[in-house]
């Protein structure tokens, strides 16, 4: 690879420094001239399109982050690691955005008895928008969704029962 490069970085200086009138030359390398400028295309892509998301939860439950945010209809790759040692069984965190009508303590409270079904209530299905798996610690869980398409602010929430008193905060769509 570094010799294609390096061939590649010399042939572009030779077009460059000698051939600045003739456009055809530096075309014949056109595939290589691709496998440069693709990658670049892509980031800026992926930059507007997508909004990429990390964030964590710790052992002293709490998230590391109490605000996203994202542009309407966008859309969002979410990435949430649980960066503690604690067993899922304790110290289980998820990631779970609500819908605008929702009220977090009636979730919350639902949640805390639904561990047949990863602490998300079957009866409130529709109060979230979207939701990682229930993570102990060292794992971490990757979930893509669209963000609402009608901008304000939202809520996300960890349902593991009573997290959501520390774990909770502002999804803004803008
Ligand atoms: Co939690």
């Amino acid at each position: 690879m570094k010799k294609l490069v390096l061939v590649f970085m010399a042939a572009l200086a030779v077009s460059c420094g000698e051939n600045k009138k003739e456009e055809k030359p530096g075309m014949k390398i056109g595939t290589q001239v691709e496998e440069k400028t693709t990658p670049v295309e892509a980031t800026t892509d992926s930059d507007s399109k997508e909004a990429v998301v990390t964030l964590e939860g710790n052992d002293q439950m709490k998230f590391n982050k109490s605000e996203i945010r994202v542009k309407a209809g966008q859309k969002v790759k979410l990435t949430l690691k649980h960066v503690g040692k604690m067993d899922k069984a304790v110290m289980g965190h998820n990631w779970a955005l609500l819908t605008k009508d929702a009220d977090m303590a009636a979730v919350g409270q639902a949640s805390a008895t639904a561990a047949d079904t990863d602490y998300i209530p079957a009866d409130m299905k529709d109060k979230f928008i979207a939701h990682t798996k229930m993570l102990g610690g060292g794992e971490s869980d990757t979930i893509e969704f669209e963000a609402p398409s009608e901008p304000g602010t939202y809520t996300f929430m960890c349902t593991f029962p009573g997290h959501y008193a520390l774990m909770q905060g502002k999804f803004i769509v803008e």
